[in-house]
């Protein structure tokens, strides 16, 4: 199996990438910075790093990479500074997810390419009635004015919900929503929910960045995992915060070490 992942040199994305190396999928990345992969995956033998900004690559650069890939993973993310929220690419997201798709749909793959998007519970799904406080309507709308990277996330997601849609002979699409990040060193339980159980604005709950990895992989790597979550957009907490509902769907991975 081959995947292609882009924001592979972030926090998450790296997190990814080694969960995939560990699993022995081959995996290409496109990353502006090899420097930034952590070492011990950066000269890995089934790793392939193209070293490229994703938005500047042409289509045919494109079209070549993602030939013969399975599946193909974005973790990318505006960097949190003044230049990586307000300068461009303002739709870094939206675009880059664009611009693969496009490329998928030209290779015209036998078989379905998944396509994994790393968004936030932030967005929300319009296929599901997820419920908003009128407080939490407000707080959205200001930060969908006032933050680009906000608006970026909704319109990708849209994009793979509405003009990618339910065409599942070429790309199956799966958009995974960690609430707050933080950083761990080791896979713990986490629970996967169908829609938030819990508000990311007044009741946010903690997402660990190696467990959004973990959960990605098993989407890629996971027949089964994949066809529970294709075509949605699952939410993912740690167990420790999450809050147990009768109505919905726990996934629970089991405990692991991974190398650190
Ligand atoms: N913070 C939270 O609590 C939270 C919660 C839920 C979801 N999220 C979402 O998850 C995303 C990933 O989080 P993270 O912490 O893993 O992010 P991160 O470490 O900042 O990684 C962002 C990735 O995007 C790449 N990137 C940024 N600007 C780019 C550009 N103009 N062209 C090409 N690549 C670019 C970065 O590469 P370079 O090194 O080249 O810049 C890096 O690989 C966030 O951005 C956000 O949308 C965040």
């Amino acid at each position: 199996m081959i995947a292609l992942v882009v924001g592979a040199n972030g926090a998450t994305g790296s997190q990814l990438v080694r969960e995939l190396l560990n699993r022995n999928v081959k995996v290409k990345v496109i990353v502006r910075g090899a420097e930034k992969i952590p070492d011990d995956i950066r000269t890995h033998e089934n790793l392939i790093i193209i070293e490229a900004s994703i938005l500047h690559l042409s289509h045919n650069a494109v079209l070549g990479y993602i030939k013969n890939c399975d599946a193909v993973a974005s973790c990318l993310g505006h960097n949190i500074n003044l230049k990586g929220i307000y300068g461009n690419p303002k739709m870094l997201v939206r675009d880059s997810v664009k611009k693969l798709c496009n490329a998928i749909k030209e290779n015209n793959p036998t078989i379905p390419v998944k396509f994994v998007l790393m968004n936030t519970t932030a967005v929300n799904n319009k296929d599901m009635s997820e419920q908003l406080s009128f407080k939490e309507k407000l707080i959205f709308s200001l930060l969908r004015n006032l933050l680009p990277p906000q608006l970026d996330n909704e319109r990708a997601a849209e994009y793979l919900r509405k003009d990618v849609g339910n065409n599942k002979k070429i790309i199956e699409w799966s958009i995974v929503r960690p609430d707050t990040l933080i950083n761990e060193t080791t896979v713990s339980e986490y629970r996967v929910f169908p829609s938030p159980i819990r508000s990311p604005i007044f009741d946010p709950g903690k997402t660990s960045r190696i467990n959004v990895g973990h959960f990605i992989s098993e989407l890629i790597t996971n027949d089964n995992i994949w066809e529970k979550w294709k075509g949605k957009m699952p939410v993912i907490y740690n167990a420790t915060n999450s809050r147990t509902s009768n109505t919905c769907y726990p996934y629970i991975c089991t405990r692991k070490k991974i190398n650190p």
